[in-house]
């Protein structure tokens, strides 16, 4: 792992109180699972878990993306034997509140419907865990069956929300922007992918399109001034994966120090740290705090405003809130951090 901690910071980062708002269910398969269904294929860890290992390019990583998890996402129930293992990873992490997608499409491969995979899910998750559970679907996805399919997951009631990701370089196309209103208008939650391989402009027509205040990525946005202070002004939080970042070679993050978040969280941008894909990246949530302190100066008290942001963010009831950012509250007063 590039990511290791002394004891105190070790302690300190499991302990703190924090959320995950950017976590891919397929991209987190536990290895553990792909080596029961084939030992031999998966005796060996795979090559992208190297320290040095660089994704060439987003198809690469798609490609890799496929191979792995199209053979293990056949049904509800191996979602729900991954989100069991991914979910109880993340509260042995000190994760309270934890918001994961599927790619929607996979549900027109399988038998089961989706109210049945998000049940498997939730079932699946540690009781205490507050979970929020998104459609992702990407930018072409709007066609054939998976049309139809777009238009049902509106209607499902155990999902919080819908997210868009995939090739962003693939054209934002005219459907998005009327899905997403109607998916608001039916209390589903809306984000986006953007500014992770596309520069501000894109993030900029999707704020302007899609109306959403939650970008998973947008670390992009560096590059103008002026959509940083958009962010500012409209309040817009950047869920942010800077170990996905660096292993993915996004534009700007040519090192873990030169990632632009520390840029973005000084401007006054609201940002969330989350791993992303952690079977893709061999990052556990705890090395993206490391990371921060570590190559990017973050103090403990900015590391604990960082999961507070998680907590302003959440999809919570307000007492829900208040009560995380208490015991929030609570343990950095007991570390002794004032902010
Ligand atoms: N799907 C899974 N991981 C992704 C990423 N980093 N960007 C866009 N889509 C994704
Ligand atoms: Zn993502």
């Amino acid at each position: 792992m590039p990511y290791s901690a002394d004891s105190s910071l070790e302690t300190f980062v499991r302990e703190l109180p924090k959320t995950e708002t950017h976590l891919h269910m397929e991209g987190a398969c536990p290895f553990e699972l792909l080596q029961k269904l084939n030992p031999v294929k998966y005796a060996k860890p795979p090559l992208f878990w190297d320290d040095g290992f660089r994704y060439e390019s987003f198809d690469q990583f798609m490609e890799l993306y496929g191979e792995y998890c199209s053979v293990f996402f056949t049904s509800a129930n191996r979602y729900g034997e991954a989100a069991g293992i991914v979910l109880g990873n993340c509260w042995e992490q000190g994760c309270r509140y934890v918001e994961t997608s599927f790619h929607l499409p996979v549900i027109n491969f399988m038998e089961d419907d989706g109210p049945t995979v998000l049940e498997a899910i939730r079932d699946a998750a540690p009781p205490e865990l507050e979970l929020r559970i998104f459609a992702g679907m990407c930018h072409n996805d709007y066609a054939d069956e998976g049309k139809d399919l777009i238009e049902e997951c509106l209607t499902w009631e155990g999902l919080d929300g819908i997210d868009l990701h995939g090739p962003e370089y693939i054209p934002l196309e005219l459907w998005t922007a009327d899905v997403w209103a109607r998916a608001r208008q039916a209390g589903k939650f809306t984000k986006a992918h953007a500014g992770e391989f596309m520069g501000p402009d894109f993030m900029e027509l999707v704020l302007d399109e899609l109306k959403v205040t939650r970008i998973e990525h947008g670390v992009r946005s560096v590059e103008n001034p002026e959509t940083v202070q958009r962010l500012v002004n409209d309040k817009v939080a950047l869920d942010i994966c800077p170990i996905s970042n660096l292993k993915l070679v996004v534009q700007g993050v040519a090192s873990m120090s030169a990632h632009p978040i520390r840029q973005l969280f000084d401007a006054g941008v609201t940002v969330t740290i989350n791993s992303d894909d952690p079977f893709f990246f061999g990052n556990r949530l705890s090395e993206e705090y490391y990371a921060l302190h570590q190559d990017l100066g973050f103090t403990l008290v900015e590391l604990a405003q960082i999961a507070g942001n998680g907590f302003d963010v959440a999809l919570l009831e307000e007492n829900k809130r208040e009560s995380f950012q208490n015991e929030l509250a609570d343990f950095c007063n007991e570390e002794g951090l004032t902010a």
